[in-house]
């Protein structure tokens, strides 16, 4: 299954819900490929630590090969590095995709990332999007190579209005390049179940039938340390509130 997290909004969770739930699917035994498509590399850094710095080719490398015309085409496998995590392997970002973006749109390479995921179904059981918080190339080649989408959701109300113009922007892709896209639904992050006004908020989001995901993702200052040692709640405190809400989400997408 590819899966992709995606919300235009910035700061809503995309990198460590990737993360995370790529994390236990390889510790369930899924040959597991997360793929950072934002240049800030915040899932690389998540999953290789200081080694991010050093982790290229990658993402950009990648696409920069569908930008030439060679007799020999590199392997997908080659811009493709293994985690700390057993069968969890990273195809890593860097700033470099900055620089790509103009060309990679103006010629049309929007299908790549699809093409290359396709080659690569045998060796991996699941993978696993992440994307920059902007509708761009990378987010819509991320829609397009995806069969699921992940969205989410901050509980602010501003974040409410705008995900109608967000589920307007999948449903497009759906219609214009990939009408297996499922949304799989929206994961509401960072809640705070002690207080009134994120319930309102996400019952409303009920109440209007969107697919809200069960169980909700708490608000803790554990993610902060997971961030910082470069590793995932799953491996960081497996019994923490947190993981457990991370395990029962992924057993929910079954
Ligand atoms: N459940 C949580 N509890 C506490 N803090 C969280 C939680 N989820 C995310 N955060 C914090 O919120 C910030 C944004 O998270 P993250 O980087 O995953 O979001 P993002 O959507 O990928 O951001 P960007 O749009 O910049 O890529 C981070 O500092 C992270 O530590
Ligand atoms: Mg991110």
């Amino acid at each position: 299954m590819r899966r992709v997290v995606f919300n235009q909004k910035g700061g809503v969770g995309k990198s460590t819900i990737t993360c995370n739930l790529a994390a236990i699917a390889a510790v369930q035994g899924q040959r597991t490929l997360v793929v950072d498509l934002d240049r800030q590399g915040n899932s690389s850094r998540y999953l290789l630590g200081d080694g991010a710095d050093e982790a290229a080719p990658g993402a950009a490398e990648f696409f920069e090969t569908t930008l030439k015309f060679s007799v020999r085409t590199p392997r997908t496998t080659e811009f493709i590095v293994a985690t700390p995590w057993e069968n969890l392997h990273l195809m890593p970002a860097s700033a470099a995709l900055d620089d790509l973006h103009g060309k990679l749109e103006s010629r049309y390479k929007i299908y790549k990332l699809r093409d290359a995921l396709l080659e690569l179904e045998d060796e991996y059981d699941a993978v696993w999007i992440d994307t920059p918080p902007a509708l761009n190339f990378y987010t819509r080649s991320a829609l397009i190579a995806a069969q699921a989408c992940l969205i989410p959701f901050d509980c602010d109300d501003f974040s409410r209005r705008a995900l109608y113009g967000l589920l307007d922007s999948v449903a497009e892709i759906q219609a214009d390049h990939n009408r297996n896209l499922e949304v799989e639904g929206i994961v509401v992050n960072q809640f705070q179940s002690r207080a009134t006004l994120p319930q309102r908020t996400v019952q409303e989001l009920i109440d209007e039938g969107l697919p809200v995901l069960q169980p909700y993702l708490s608000a803790s200052v554990k993610i902060k340390e997971s961030h910082e040692t470069a590793c995932p709640m799953i491996h960081l405190d497996p019994r923490h509130k947190l993981t457990q809400e991370f395990l029962a989400l992924y057993e929910s997408l079954g």
